[in-house]
């Protein structure tokens, strides 16, 4: 059976889903964060230590200013609401992306990640800004900076996934078959899933289902085994 330290999630089709149901894509993107939950409560039951969620893309700044402010009153609230949850928990939080937002959001996140630094049961890397592009860039000016060698250790080093396992398992909802410029560098050996499901109707069970197929994938790594 293999063993699973990280999950990564593209969580794809809020807009879609909101329009179908309440025509208001907004609408999906708050239906989406039950999803979140779910997700969060089954890999602390499965005791997988590493969760990725892809929450905003690099990208996603062309959208529409009202809907990228609804996504961060979302984000803002849904912090505020669950920081005790993720203390009690033991879960730890960290950014990976840019922190540049508006102020009240960039401090909010801050603090998040102050708060739940020494937990240890889960920890969930919320991916906001975050380009895989950028981040790979960005870790080879570090390494031009601190006068280190280019080699995949020292990129590894200096990804914003710096001691971070690669994802050893990626989904992507919302019936779109494409990486989205997420983290390309840490994907090369994970076992993808595509669901056709909207983010928001993506259930327990869709997980579970996931999960459980991973577990007996052959994973050969090069190898013929
Ligand atoms: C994903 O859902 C969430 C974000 C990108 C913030 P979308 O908003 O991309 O939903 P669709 O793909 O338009 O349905
Ligand atoms: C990817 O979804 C980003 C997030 C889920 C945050 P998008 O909906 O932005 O991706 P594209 O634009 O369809 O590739
Ligand atoms: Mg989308």
């Amino acid at each position: 059976m293999n063993p699973l330290n990280h999950v990564a999630i593209i969580m794809d089709g809020n807009g879609r889903w909101g329009i179908k149901h309440h025509n208001s894509r907004n609408k999906g993107h708050k239906a989406g964060l039950k999803t979140v939950e779910t997700v969060i409560k089954i890999s602390i039951e499965k005791k997988i230590p590493f969760l990725t969620l892809f929450a905003f893309s690099t990208e996603n700044w062309k959208r529409p200013k009202t809907e990228v402010n609804a996504l961060f009153n979302l984000l803002e609230n849904f912090l505020k609401k669950k920081i005790e949850v993720f203390k009690k928990n033991k879960i730890k939080l960290i950014i990976i992306g840019e922190k540049k937002f508006p102020k009240k959001l960039n401090k909010l996140l801050k603090d998040s990640e102050k708060k739940t630094k020494n937990n240890s049961k889960l920890q969930i890397n919320l991916a906001l800004n975050y380009g895989s592009k950028k981040e790979i860039v960005n870790a080879i000016k570090l390494l031009n900076k601190k006068k280190l060698n280019i080699n995949e250790k020292n990129i590894s080093n200096n990804l914003y996934t710096k001691n971070i396992p690669d994802p050893d398992l990626l989904i992507r909802t919302g019936d779109t078959n494409r990486l989205s410029n997420f983290l390309l560098w840490q994907i090369s050996y994970s076992e993808i899933f595509f669901s056709k499901k909207l983010w928001p109707d993506f259930k327990a069970e869709d997980f579970i289902k996931i999960l459980n197929k991973y577990k007996f994938i052959k994973r050969n790594f090069g190898k013929i085994l």
